[in-house]
């Protein structure tokens, strides 16, 4: 019986990304031989797991030639851009790492036609994955954050993409910060072996109760409601702070099997 859901609490952001990075780690050690595909999430939230994992404690333990890195969403922002999830995690990962440029797939966020750029994603994707449509390809771990309005890779609130169940990537738009943006859909998220949402900050805790509890709000005020994988693992990694609004239930039972 795959486990749907479980929420792992710690104290602190640090403590969250120590955690993640075990995870990650953990993950890569456990899977069989060949390439491990995962793909990073964007904002402020990964700098702190890159630093965990590029310190001695984790680095060291990973077998990072096995690794393929892809990105669940972009900023239409050229690759060296400070708002471009890729530049986040060369700067911060990749270069630490030594990770060579053929394990790194990254989205054209250069490319002045985002919904280009999407189809071509889609393809190296599917490519990669050896899954034509209308098979989907099924990444190791998917890493995702959650937006203060509930929005999770570039799926906000209202968006067209939300209702998208053919397409794995889409082009998409954001009301804040970058507009343009080239995102996984949900279809493609929930067919990930392992899904990982990393929310920190009391200023994430009503869109994380919003999420996780309130069974009034639904998956277009909140998009993040729509993760849910068909058959792997989804973990949510809190601190405190962004699960202070959880009930104790909610907390009590989820982290439980969490531990
Ligand atoms: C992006 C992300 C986005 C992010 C959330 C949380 O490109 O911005 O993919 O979904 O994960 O907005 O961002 P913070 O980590 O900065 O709070």
């Amino acid at each position: 019986m795959a486990i749907v859901r479980e929420i792992r609490i710690s104290e602190t952001d640090r403590i969250v990304a120590g955690e993640v990075a075990e995870f990650i780690v953990k993950s890569i050690e456990r899977q069989a031989p060949g390439p491990f595909r995962v793909a990073l999430s964007g904002g402020a939230t990964p700098k702190q797991l890159y630093e965990r994992l590029i310190s001695p404690d984790y680095a060291a333990r990973v077998q990072w030639s096995r690794v393929e890195f892809y990105f669940g969403d972009e900023r239409c922002v050229p690759p060296d851009h400070p708002e471009s999830n890729f530049h986040l995690a060369d700067q911060g990962l990749f270069r630490p790492l030594g990770i060579h440029p053929k394990q790194m797939f990254r989205i054209a966020g250069e490319d002045p036609h985002p919904d280009q750029a999407a189809s071509h994603y889609e393809e190296v994707l599917r490519e990669r994955f050896l899954a034509s449509a209308p098979l989907w390809p099924r990444f190791d771990l998917i890493l995702l954050g959650l937006g203060q309005d509930g929005h999770t890779a570039s799926l906000f609130p209202g968006a067209p993409a939300l209702r998208e169940q053919a397409r794995a990537v889409v082009n998409s738009e954001s009301p804040r910060g970058v507009v343009h943006r080239v995102t996984f859909t949900a279809p493609l998220i929930n067919h990930a072996h392992r899904i990982v949402i990393t929310v920190t900050g009391k200023e994430k805790a009503p869109a994380v109760h919003a999420v996780l509890e309130d069974e009034t709000a639904d998956a277009n005020q909140y998009p993040a409601k729509l993760i849910q994988p068909i058959d792997g693992q989804c973990l949510w990694y809190l601190d405190r702070a962004a699960a202070s609004r959880l009930t104790t239930t909610t907390r009590t039972a989820e982290s439980m099997r969490g531990l």
